[in-house]
């Protein structure tokens, strides 16, 4: 075990006088802590100085990383070796951006032109739209896509096709993309009460293509369709089904059952996890939004992030510099919350979407070869913009009881290309707004009451403590090659951390149990038979359901 090794045992004995040491005092002790602690790559510039570390802290860092041989890790899970331990096979979300003239060799057969294949199938579908002539069944153009899909499924082509709305190319056939996930069908149910289903297709986007929640959506679509098409408009199903759905899947013969035709079917791989797909086919709705191009660019930011972790020295490397200061805070510091802050509305969902990486790849505790940790693994994470979680949260953040480690991150330029010249100005100031409180929200966490000349003595509701460590991360610009490398860099942290704690990444039989009992539960509401089973409250609760439906 990991919490076994000398470098362990060091970080632990370095971690009783950094404890005790303020984060203020580290900024009095050196001079160049910001240049030392700062580094760059792919667009992106990370800041650690506010973290409660020191260059000593780093040098043990380091050992315990060696210690996990995480050099020979990287190169395993970027080759392709079967770093999933418990389901048997490769992670590689990264050949999903490898450029066309790369190669990728696993058993034999080289992954790079399935992978393009899929990517001109995506084109090929997209050019369609973009031009209007993927038509409806009653020959209308459709201009309105509704994915169906939860988790990875789902979060991913959210996130990035809010984040890069801007991005649209001009001068093409407009498609407005929307999401629905939630099982109990109430984002589904304002679709359909306020959308053509002439114009209308459905993307069902599911790894498995067995996800109940998913499903359901996707029968209460294609019933919508069918009443409003085919038995008002009198248009055959056939039609229907191939003009108002695609496909994404893992599965082709889970597609074909379903009645997705064989042309508007998306494929993707085993060896693709589901929170780590959207750099694929399940990417479909983020093209439709930024053209192919952006699309392209977005993989080629991801794959100049892959290129640096492979290529770039532990110390420099900023993956393994972020799980780094992760490590320290939730091992050494027992900081056990995580805070991600963006001060940039389009980042609304970026929050959400690692709350799914991080935590379904990291909430484990039990190591590759089935041991129960004797140490934390994946904090809390959880996080909203920035400025609105100002006049929310940062409460507790500021003096509550909690330690909290925080992500800020922005882009340094913003609103460029805004024609207007008055709007121009209004917005970059706007921008200026945004990174001011960004900074200071930092630097409030960081030095507390020092923060503020000293105006004498103040009651304890007023007083700051400061000292809560948070890193920075500036984005030159959002762009859709700054977002892919910001979203990989992540996917790389969550590798790194669990490298040091000896877990997998990419299974997650944590919710396997509770989909299995989730089925058992409705069959008993469904059937009404079978409740003595069940414990007392939950006999309660499904009394209650029935109640209510008499
Ligand atoms: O239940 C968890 C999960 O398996 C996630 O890992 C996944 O992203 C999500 O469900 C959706 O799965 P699928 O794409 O197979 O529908």
């Amino acid at each position: 075990m990991i919490d076994q090794t000398a470098a362990w045992r060091a970080l632990a004995a370095h971690a009783a006088t950094m404890r005790e040491t303020h984060l203020r005092e580290l900024f009095v002790g050196e001079t160049n802590r910001q240049a030392r602690f700062t580094r760059r790559a792919a667009g992106l510039t990370l800041d650690l100085s506010k973290q409660r570390w020191s260059t000593e802290t780093q040098r043990l860092l380091l050992d315990l990383a060696r210690e996990a041989d995480l050099p020979g890790a990287i190169r395993r899970l970027l080759d392709g070796e079967r770093v999933n331990v418990s389901e048997d096979r490769p992670a590689l979300h990264t050949a999903l951006r490898l450029p066309a003239d790369a190669a990728l060799e696993i058993d034999g057969e080289d992954l790079v032109p399935g992978v393009h294949a899929t990517l001109d199938h995506m084109a090929t579908m997209v050019e369609r739209f973009h031009a209007g002539q993927w038509r409806g069944a009653t020959g209308k153009a459709i201009r309105h896509v509704v994915n169906l899909g939860v988790g990875g499924s789902d979060l991913g082509p959210l996130m990035v096709t809010h984040a890069l709305a801007d991005f649209r190319p001009s001068g093409v056939h407009r498609i407005e993309v929307h999401f629905a996930s939630t099982m109990d069908g109430s984002q589904l149910a304002d679709y359909l009460g306020r959308l053509n289903p002439e114009t209308t297709l459905f993307v069902l986007s599911s790894k498995s293509f067995t996800t109940i929640d998913t499903l359901s959506n996707a029968r209460t679509a294609r019933d919508w369709l069918m009443t409003r098409l085919g038995v008002e408009e009198g248009v055959d199903d056939a039609l229907v089904m191939r003009q108002h759905f695609i496909g994404v899947s893992a599965s082709p013969e889970k597609m074909g059952e379903w009645g997705i035709a064989p042309a508007n079917q998306l494929e993707f791989w085993e060896w693709v996890g589901g929170r780590y797909s959207l750099w694929g086919a399940i990417g479909l709705p983020i093209a439709l939004v930024v053209g192919m191009d952006g699309f392209r660019e977005l993989l080629a930011g991801a794959h100049a992030m892959d290129r640096h972790f492979r290529e770039a020295e532990l110390a420099d490397n900023l993956p393994v510099q972020l799980a780094l200061a992760g490590i320290w805070n939730v091992n050494f510091l027992d900081i056990r919350a995580h805070s991600i802050l963006p001060y940039d509305g389009r980042l609304e969902y970026f929050a959400a979407y690692l709350e799914q990486l991080e935590m379904e790849s990291n909430g484990k505790s039990v190591t590759h070869d089935g041991h129960e940790v004797g140490y934390s693994t994946c904090p809390v994470l959880w996080g909203q913009l920035g400025p609105n979680a100002q006049h929310a949260f940062y409460q507790l953040l500021h003096q509550g009881t909690q330690a909290v480690e925080c992500d800020f991150i922005a882009p340094l330029r913003r609103y460029d290309d805004v024609a207007e010249e008055a709007t121009r100005a209004h917005l970059k100031s706007q921008h200026r707004l945004a990174l001011a409180n960004c900074f200071a929200q930092s630097r409030v966490l960081m030095l507390g009451d020092d923060a503020i000349e000293d105006d004498g003595p103040r009651p304890g509701h007023k007083r700051y403590r400061g000292n809560q460590p948070s890193s920075t991360l500036l984005l030159d610009r959002l762009t859709p090659a700054t977002l892919g490398a910001l979203i990989a860099l992540y996917e790389h942290k969550v590798f790194v951390q669990a490298t040091i704690w000896a877990i997998n990444p990419f299974d997650q039989w944590g919710v396997e149990l509770g989909k299995k009992i989730a089925g058992e539960t409705q069959r008993i509401l469904e059937r009404r038979e079978g409740i003595e089973a069940m414990d007392a409250s939950t006999r309660a609760l499904i009394e209650a359901a029935w109640a209510a439906e008499e």
